[in-house]
């Protein structure tokens, strides 16, 4: 019974859109667990872009059942738009084969606006959220007064709910965070009840679903959004997300055993990036930093912003395979290395001129943060058309090398471009059966 799951090991937008999709051809079951529409995953089939938020990366494969677990926060609107664009383009998005957790809870206007008025006024110690109003919907499902799925099926008991949600929401708007905007009830009741129409046949018993399969000896993925750095207790806090990206998150947003998690995939750019604020010691903020973000085209799929770019970090690489159980690693981008005649990987952090064992637990710790670097020869040739381990440059093969040993875990796949097909497999392609068994 492989339970797999996948996660990103940096700060998101490691390429988990492309792998999911490409370990899916073994899967039967894509789960997602955390997150909602903050998540921008792309998927690249024969040259073809899709970009999604919310649905799992397994629904452009036919036949694969797709999950949003209890974990995500869901927009209803979002999500519909996101079902309607697929379909135009041919997609089927059934709900034979797609099913939303009743237990899931939901993003509303009102959140939204709280995210971006509370943004506006931390000013210089804003955390660069995206501002899809994730903070503030997992707050009311902590604080026990958010909306679910399930609340959607029986709307009658709802609307008082929302309308003191409502209120609530412009109070604090208005009188905490100093902001202009009010949410208008009737116009969200509405559009809620629309939405509600329509999501209705999708909503189902999510966690029931991925128990039977996984009894049923069906390979699940469980998809992670965000990245491991980002984890909202693990992570660079405070400037993180505010749902648990770690592995054992999945166990958690899915309502499963850990025990059920058979093996963790962590993926891993063969640089770093970051989006928003908060500590990344490797960044580099010149003409190489410039080069990556242009080759990597390293914009923002949720909110175009420029992610920040840096050298790998194989410190806080270290970090995010202890805290998630990392079995094994795949490096997406390397074709964007191609062309420097130097490359750098950080081992280690010193602090006051100590080395440190861990990343340091505040963020005004990481300004006396003295990352040190090992130097690698690069790789001049395109290595995009690459389809084999042996035919890949040597120095590119010791990059990888040096980070496997590094970070002290083994690289199962390389990838060269977006395309589904620019995937590497190194060593013999039997490892892979050790994480789906066919
Ligand atoms: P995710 O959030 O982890 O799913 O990643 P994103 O989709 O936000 O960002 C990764 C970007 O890199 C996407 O545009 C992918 O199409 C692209 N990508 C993935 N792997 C590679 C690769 O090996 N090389 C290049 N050049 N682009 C890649
Ligand atoms: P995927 O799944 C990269 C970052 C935001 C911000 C912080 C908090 O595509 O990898 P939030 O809106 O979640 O409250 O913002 O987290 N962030 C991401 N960065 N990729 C993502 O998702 C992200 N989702 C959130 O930029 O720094
Ligand atoms: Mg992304």
């Amino acid at each position: 019974m492989p339970g797999i799951v996948i996660v990103g090991a940096q700060w998101g937008d490691e390429g988990k859109g492309k792998f999911v999709d490409v370990l899916t051809e073994r899967a039967d079951l894509v789960v997602r667990f955390q997150g909602g529409s903050n998540a921008g995953h792309t998927i690249v089939i024969d040259g073809v872009k899709t970009a999604l938020s919310l649905l799992p990366s397994g629904i452009l494969r036919p036949g694969v059942k797709c999950i949003l677990g209890a974990g995500v926060v869901l927009n209803p609107a979002v999500l519909i738009a996101e079902i309607e664009r697929l379909r135009a383009a041919g997609g089927d998005v059934s709900p034979q084969r797609l099913i939303i957790d009743r237990d899931a809870h939901l993003v509303l206007d009102y959140h939204i606006a709280v995210d971006k008025a509370r943004e506006l006024q931390r000013g210089a110690n804003r955390i660069g959220t995206t501002g899809k109003g994730i903070g503030p919907a997992y707050e009311d499902r902590s604080q026990r007064s958010g909306i679910r799925c399930a609340d959607l099926l029986h709307l009658q008991g709802v609307e008082e709910r929302v309308r003191a949600h409502v209120d609530e929401k412009n109070k604090i708007l208005r009188h905490v965070l100093d902001s202009e905007t009010q949410i208008e009830f009737e116009p969200l009741w509405e559009a809620l009840k629309n939405s509600a129409r329509i999501l209705a046949p999708y909503i189902g018993n999510g966690s029931a679903i991925v128990w039977q399969a996984l009894q049923n000896g069906k390979n699940v993925i469980f998809e992670g959004a965000q990245g491991v750095l980002l984890d909202q207790m693990h992570g660079t806090y405070p400037f993180v997300t505010s749902s648990n990206t770690i592995a054992g998150g999945a166990a958690i947003g899915v309502g499963i055993g850990p025990r059920a998690i058979d093996a963790v995939i962590g993926l891993a750019k063969a640089y770093s990036t970051r989006v928003g604020e908060g500590p990344f010691p490797t960044e580099l903020t010149g003409e190489i930093g410039d080069e990556l973000r242009t080759k990597g085209h390293e914009y923002g799929t949720v909110t175009g912003r420029a992610r920040r770019c840096g050298w790998f970090d194989a410190m806080a690489l270290r970090r995010a395979v202890r805290i998630s159980g990392i079995d094994s690693l795949i490096i997406t981008k390397l074709d964007v290395l191609s062309g420097q005649s130097t490359l750098k990987i950080c081992t280690g952090y010193r602090v006051g001129g100590q080395i440190v064992q861990d990343l340091p637990a505040l963020a005004h710790e990481f300004n006396q943060v003295v990352p040190e670097y090992i130097e690698l020869p690069g790789w001049q040739e395109d290595i995009t058309r690459i389809r084999s381990w042996d035919s890949l440059p040597e120095t590119t093969q010791g990059y990888v090398r040096q980070i496997e040993s590094l970070v002290g875990c083994p690289v199962h796949l390389v990838s060269v471009g977006p395309d589904r097909e620019a995937t590497i497999q190194v060593g013999p392609p039997e490892l892979l059966r050790g994480f789906l068994g066919r």
